[in-house]
Parts: structure tokens; C-alpha cells; sequence
């Protein structure tokens, strides 16, 4: 008999899961962090895309823009490149057992878990009596989302890594208060992978164009703080030219960003856009000024999301054609969803049909 010489292989599939939530115009922070990463992966494991609708709603919404807003998400998941024949496109709304697990996560979760997270810290700010209950339990609705398909790999932008940290944490919780009933429905020692954060490459965080210490994002009130997916040309143009820089020249090596943040994320979304990384950026542009590097990366720029926008544009001319590929992607979600759920039944010691 020969000894196994490598680790045990574990007992999930790899699945990959993440989303993105339909609030307001898709950036290329979200383009970078995320979902090109979607799109990388869609060749190496089966994925799952959800449009996050029931996370929007912890802060208030239009129904109108909403409506909006998650067609828009998938327009770009589409546009983007992401195949949602080959792999699922929906909007979690649609699939009912994300909020049931949420509500049996919030029960795993502890009060002190949740009162670290920072962004519900950032997002509820000085009014935080006044939050909503849902903006407070939100990671633990993120959680059930990953496992509700018991995901293993999940691609996000930093900003996201606490969140993960307590999936995990949620997870391995679940496992250890039922690990005798997980064993007794022949799961073995645990019903929940611990899904893996993948937060990788050159802009992971990409940062507002008007301040680099500043994360770009859906709500600073500055539209030239970021570059929209749906941006045409010109506003790309100008929105790159109009950056804030400071006026030395680039760093030929990459330990000369460390106090320029400015430079350092646009070298960050220079490098992501043409799929190198900040080290190759500055052997070419090292020593040159921000007038030339700048006109570069409009044209790069232009180059790889132009084509996206109009496509976004073109999708979102025929919405009936947008939803009937959130009906399917729904249907095919809410049978693994559905399973996952019986079992979850079955372990918690929930009285059904059989
Ligand atoms: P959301 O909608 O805020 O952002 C979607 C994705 O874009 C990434 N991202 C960024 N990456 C780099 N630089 C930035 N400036 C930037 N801004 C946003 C985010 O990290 C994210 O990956 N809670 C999540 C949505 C969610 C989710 C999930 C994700 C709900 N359930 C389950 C993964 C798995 C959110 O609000 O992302």
C-alpha cells in the first residue's frame, strides 16, 4: 500500500461567487477589482454573478433607478465580457434562500463581529442610531450569498476583505456548533468551505482621481472623481486629464510611489488596463511627466472601455432581453440554493416534509 503523500483534496467543488450592487454608475474600480477578474475566471472554474439587489436596499432607493440600476449591472457583466450561458447571471432578489440564510447567519454571527466592520462604520457615519437595521447585518446577508452555493473562491476588491474574514468566521462557526449533526447527515466534519478571498493585481483598490488617499467610489458627489463605465470618450479624456497628480516626474522603480498616492494609482490603473503590473509600467515611463503619461493612459483608456460602454448602451436599448437572462440565471441558481437549503434545515433540526 502506497502512503498518500499530498494533502487531502478538500470535499467542495471549486465554485466561485461574488457580486455587485446595482447603486448608481459601475467604475472602473469596480471594473479592476472585480470584475475583470470575473471575467479571467470564467476560463478555469464555473461562476456565479449575482447582481446584488437586496443589499441595495439598506440604504434608501428609488424603485425606478433601482430597476435601472440592476439591468445596468448586468449590461456591464455582459459587456464586460462574462457568458451568462456558460456560467449564472441573476439578481439576488429572485433566488429567496439568500435572505433565509441570512437570517440563520445573523444568529451565527456574533454582536462583536459585526461591530467592527468598518465600512458599516464609514457608511453609517455620526448618525449611526438612525442606520438601517439591514445596512448593520449586511455582512452576515454577504455570507449567505457565498455559501447559500457553498462557494470556495471569491474575487472582490480590497474594500471587501473584512467582509470575507467574516464569512469565514461565520462559516467555521457553523461547522463547529453543528459539527455532530453535520456529521450525522453524512457531511463529514464541516457543511461549509471557507470561502477564499481572491484580491489580486496592481489595482485591487484604485482611488479617486481628485484625492489618492481616497477610495474611488459609486458616492463621492464629484462625477470627476471617477471614470464610469458608461463615460464616453471625451469624459474619459478629461476626466484622466483633469487628475490630480503632484509635479514631479515618474519614478523609474516602483519604492518611488510609496508617498505620491496620486501617481501611485495611476500607474496602478495604467498597469491593470494593459494587464502588466506597476514595475513594467515604469521601465517604460520612468522619468517621463504627467502630460505624457497622462496622454497615454487616455488613450488606453479609451481604447479598452469605450467598446464597453457602447455595448452597455446597445444591451440596455432592450431590457426585455436583459431580464429574460436574469430569469434564467435565477431559475438555475435558486435549484443550488434550494439544496443547500434543505440541508441546512436538516442540520439546524427543522421539522419538514422530507
Ligand atoms: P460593491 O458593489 O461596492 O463593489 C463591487 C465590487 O467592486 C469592488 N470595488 C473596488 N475595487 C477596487 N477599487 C475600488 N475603488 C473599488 N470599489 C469597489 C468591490 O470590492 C467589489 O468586489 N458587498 C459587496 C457586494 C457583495 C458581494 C457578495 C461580493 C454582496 N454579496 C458576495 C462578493 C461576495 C459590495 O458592496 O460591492
Amino acid at each position: 500500500m502506497t502512503e498518500a503523500t499530498t494533502a487531502p483534496a478538500t470535499p467542495f467543488k471549486d465554485l466561485v461567487f461574488s457580486g455587485v450592487q446595482p447603486t448608481g454608475n459601475l467604475h472602473l474600480g469596480n471594473y479592476l477589482g472585480a470584475i475583470t477578474k470575473f471575467v479571467a475566471l470564467q476560463q478555469s472554474h464555473d461562476c456565479i454573478y449575482c447582481v446584488v439587489d437586496l443589499h441595495a436596499i439598506t440604504v434608501p432607493q428609488d424603485p425606478v433607478q433601482l430597476r435601472n440600476s440592476i439591468r445596468e449591472v448586468t449590461a456591464a457583466f455582459i459587456a464586460c465580457g462574462i457568458d451568462p450561458t456558460k456560467h449564472i447571471v441573476f439578481n439576488q432578489s429572485q433566488v429567496s434562500e439568500h435572505a433565509e440564510l441570512a437570517w440563520v447567519f445573523n444568529c451565527t454571527a456574533r454582536l462583536g463581529w459585526l461591530n467592527r466592520m468598518t465600512q458599516f462604520k464609514e457608511k453609517a457615519g455620526k448618525d449611526r442610531e438612525n442606520a438601517s437595521v439591514g445596512l448593520y447585518a449586511y455582512p452576515a446577508l454577504m455570507a449567505a450569498d457565498i455559501l447559500v452555493y457553498r462557494a470556495t473562491h471569491v474575487p472582490v476588491g480590497d474594500d471587501q476583505k473584512q467582509h470575507l474574514e467574516l464569512a469565514r468566521d461565520i462559516a467555521q462557526k457553523f461547522n463547529n456548533d453543528f459539527a455532530a449533526s453535520i456529521a450525522g447527515h453524512g457531511f463529514g466534519d464541516a457543511f461549509f468551505p471557507l470561502p477564499e478571498p481572491l484580491i489580486q493585481g496592481p489595482a485591487t483598490r484604485v482611488m479617486s482621481l481628485r484625492d489618492g488617499t481616497k477610495k474611488m467610489s459609486k458616492s463621492d458627489p464629484s462625477d470627476y472623481s471617477r471614470i464610469n463605465l458608461n463615460d464616453d470618450a471625451d469624459a474619459i479624456a478629461q476626466k484622466v486629464r483633469k487628475a490630480k497628480t503632484d509635479p514631479e516626474a515618474l519614478p523609474s522603480e516602483e519604492a518611488g510611489l510609496a508617498s505620491r498616492p496620486e501617481a501611485d494609482n495611476l500607474v496602478g490603473i495604467f498597469a491593470a488596463l494593459s494587464d502588466t503590473d506597476k514595475a513594467s509600467v515604469l521601465r517604460q515611463f520612468g522619468g517621463a511627466q504627467f502630460s505624457t503619461f497622462k496622454s497615454a493612459l487616455v488613450d488606453l483608456s479609451v481604447e479598452k472601455l469605450g467598446p464597453i460602454g457602447a455595448d452597455m448602451k446597445r444591451l440596455m436599448a432592450d431590457p426585455a432581453h436583459i431580464d429574460a437572462i436574469l430569469v434564467d440565471g435565477s431559475d438555475r441558481a435558486r435549484v443550488l440554493a434550494a439544496q443547500t437549503m434543505r440541508s441546512v434545515k436538516d442540520i439546524l433540526g427543522f421539522v419538514s416534509r422530507g
